[in-house]
C-alpha cells in the first residue's frame, strides 16, 4: 500500500546491488511512495548489470561513483543538481571489510585493508556529506540516513573490524548531524537486523548470527523491506526533527537481554 509519503521529493541511493540488497528495496519502496532519484554504484558493481533492472523499474537514472572518490561524488552529485535542482533525501547503504572478506581474524588485523574497509565503510559517509554541504544542495528538512549495525555497540566474534567502522559511522552521523541542524537538515543511523544480503552472508557465521537474532528478538528479525518501510518514514516530513540518532531496527533484539526461546535451548530441568 502505498502513502504518498515522499511525493515530489528527490534524492540520492548509494548501494543497490541485487535484488537482496536494502538499497534495492528502499529504492523500490521510495518510488511506491512518489519520489524520483538517482541509483548510484561503485563502477564494479555497476559491471554486473543488475542495477539497470531496478533503474527501468524505478524510472531512475544510474550514475556510477566509487563513495571513496571525491572526484566521483562531485561528478555524482553535479549530475543530481542538474537533474533535480535541490536534494531532499540521501541513503548510504554501503559497506565492505576486505578482512572480513579475505577472512583475517581481528586479532591479526591487516591495517592496509582495515583502512580499505574503513574509508568504504565510514569515511564515505562523511565524504557524501562533504560534497552535499559543499554544493549546498540540500533542501530545508531534507534527511540523510546511513545504515549500521549493533556491533557498534556489543561484540560479535567475526564481525571483524566492521564493528569499529561501524562505530565510526555512527559517531560521524552525530558529528556531522550537529553541523547540518544548521541548515534544517537531519542526519541519522539506522542499526539494521542481520539481512541475507551478499555483504551481510559474506560474515563468517551469519546464519548463526540470523538465527540468534530471530530467537533473540520478540518481534523476529526486520527484513530489507521491512528496512525499507523505515526509511521512507525517516525521508518523509512525518520525522522531521529526528537526528544525530542511531535508530535501532531489530524486532527488540537491543533491548532484549536473553527471551525464552533462548532460555529454553539451554534449560536442561526442563
Ligand atoms: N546485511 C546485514 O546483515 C546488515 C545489517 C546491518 C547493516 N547493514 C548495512 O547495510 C548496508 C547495505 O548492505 P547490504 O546488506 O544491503 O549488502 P549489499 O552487499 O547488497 O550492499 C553493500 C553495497 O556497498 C556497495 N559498495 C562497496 N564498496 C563501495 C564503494 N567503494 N563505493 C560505492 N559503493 C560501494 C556494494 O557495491 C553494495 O551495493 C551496509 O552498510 C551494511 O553494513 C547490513
Amino acid at each position: 500500500m502505498s502513502y504518498g509519503l515522499l511525493k515530489g521529493k528527490k534524492g540520492i541511493i548509494f548501494g543497490a546491488l541485487n535484488e537482496q540488497s536494502i538499497a534495492w528495496k528502499v529504492a523500490e519502496k521510495c518510488h511506491e511512495e512518489g519520489a524520483e532519484f538517482i541509483l548510484s554504484n561503485a563502477p564494479i558493481a555497476m559491471r554486473m548489470g543488475e542495477i539497470n533492472a531496478l533503474a527501468e523499474k524505478t524510472n531512475s537514472e544510474v550514475v556510477g561513483a566509487d563513495a571513496t572518490s571525491m572526484e566521483d561524488l562531485e561528478k555524482l552529485f553535479d549530475a543530481a543538481i542538474a537533474k533535480f535542482g535541490k536534494l531532499d533525501f540521501i541513503l548510504h547503504s554501503i559497506g565492505m571489510s576486505v578482512n572480513v572478506r579475505k577472512g583475517r581474524n581481528y586479532t591479526a588485523i591487516n591495517y592496509d585493508w582495515l583502512e580499505k574497509g574503513w574509508d568504504v565503510s565510514a569515511v564515505s559517509f562523511h565524504k557524501v556529506m562533504r560534497v552535499a554541504w559543499d554544493k549546498d544542495c540540500m533542501n530545508e528538512w531534507g534527511s540523510i540516513l546511513a545504515l549500521s549495525y549493533i556491533a557498534a555497540q556489543r561484540t560479535f566474534p567475526d564481525y571483524n573490524d566492521m564493528a569499529d567502522n561501524k562505530s565510526y559511522l555512527e559517531s560521524i552521523a552525530r558529528s556531522f548531524g550537529y553541523y547540518w541542524g544548521e541548515r534544517k537538515v537531519r542526519v541519522n543511523t539506522i542499526s539494521q537486523s542481520p539481512t541475507p544480503t551478499t555483504a551481510g552472508s559474506g560474515v563468517k557465521g551469519f546464519g548463526g548470527f540470523l538465527g540468534y537474532a530471530e530467537d533473540m528478538s520478540p518481534l523476529g528479525n526486520a527484513t530489507a523491506d521491512d528496512c525499507a518501510g523505515y526509511c521512507v518514514a525517516m525521508f518523509s516530513d512525518l520525522t522531521k526533527k529526528v537526528t544525530m540518532q542511531n535508530l535501532f531496527h531489530d524486532g527488540g533484539f537491543s533491548n532484549t537481554g536473553v527471551s525464552q526461546k533462548v532460555v529454553d535451548k539451554y534449560d536442561t530441568e526442563k
